[in-house]
């Protein structure tokens, strides 16, 4: 596993073509777009890396995934009155199908979904207590206490944020929201402001590849049926509407965000984390992709075959 990891980083080393980091979040825009990690993290607890695997990033919309297990938990099926789980079709910040839909977005990873999520989650809590709760169940899926969120990106989404202040007032309109709309929104810019490396990334997601249990940690995180369908929202939903694409290419269940970081699970095999910053014209890591692309190649771990 480590040549095949250090394969990957030299060949992606070499890439001329990087993509083009997100800018529409202006702190994002600061990060050198030449850095590429990946680490894959095994069911024995082993954790193979290659290039900056230390460094932290921004996992933006990965947060999707640990919000919505925690909405799980809470809310059980309930979960399902808040949001759809099909694909979309359209961009993560879209708003044509809210209306539509009657302010019901399709699932929840796009940014709408995310957003009604936090809403659900929040409980009548301060969003300070709820982004607590959020950041020591991260902290305890990736057995890290030094995980935190970076208050500058945060901020920067804040300040930037008309598009999902619109999605929130949109669906708050229809009478939708428990929370005032900007504490929704608060929780939800914070929690896309947790920053990780890959090493941490890669551990988080273990649980869904082994059956809802954390190796590392020894514990439950969720039943192995919940386990199974987030990872089937994840490859049905989890890149957007270049959800398809990533299917066609890499052929696992995975998770992008607009730092440049996907989490890709081969449930039973491995929990994958890559991070390149430039990212392509749907929003999603042009080398994580490749990178991921050509791991399923050498390990014939797509859930579609070798
Ligand atoms: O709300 C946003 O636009 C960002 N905080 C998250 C979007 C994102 O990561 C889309 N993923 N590729």
């Amino acid at each position: 596993m480590q040549k095949i990891v250090d394969e990957i980083a030299s060949q992606m080393a070499s890439k001329t073509d990087k993509g083009i980091v997100a800018s529409y979040i202006p702190q994002l825009a600061c990060v050198d777009p030449k850095q590429f990690a990946i680490s894959v993290a095994l069911p024995d607890g082993s954790v193979y890396s290659a290039g900056c695997a230390s460094t932290l990033f921004s996992i933006q919309s990965i947060s999707k995934v640990f919000t919505l297990t925690l909405a799980l938990g809470k809310l059980g099926e309930r979960v399902w009155n808040r949001v759809g789980r099909e694909p979309s079709g359209d961009p993560f910040n879209s708003i044509v199908q809210l209306e539509h839909e009657h302010g019901k977005p399709r699932n929840p990873f796009v940014n709408a979904g995310a957003i009604a999520i936090a809403d659900a989650i929040i409980q009548g809590h301060q969003p300070k207590e709820i982004l607590a709760e959020i950041l020591q169940f991260v902290r305890y899926l990736a057995d890290d206490e030094s995980i935190a969120i970076d208050e500058k990106v945060a901020r920067s989404e804040e300040l930037t944020g008309d598009r999902n202040a619109s999605l929130a007032h949109f669906m708050a309109s229809f009478g939708l929201f428990q929370n005032p709309v900007d504490a929704v929104l608060g929780t939800y810019f914070h929690h896309c402001s947790i920053a990780m490396n890959t090493i941490q990334l890669a551990t988080a997601g273990l649980f869904l590849a082994n059956n809802g249990h954390n190796p590392i940690t020894g514990y439950r995180v969720v039943s192995s049926d919940r386990a199974k369908r987030i990872n089937s929202l994840m490859l049905m939903c989890g890149h957007y509407d270049g959800s398809g694409e990533f299917a066609f290419r890499v052929g696992l269940p995975g998770k992008s965000g607009v730092g440049g970081g996907i989490l890709a699970i081969a449930p039973g095999k491995a929990s994958i984390a890559v991070w390149s910053p430039g990212l392509d014209t749907i929003g999603n890591s042009k080398l994580g992709t490749q990178a991921l692309e050509l791991l399923t190649q050498k390990t014939g771990w797509s859930v579609f075959g070798q």
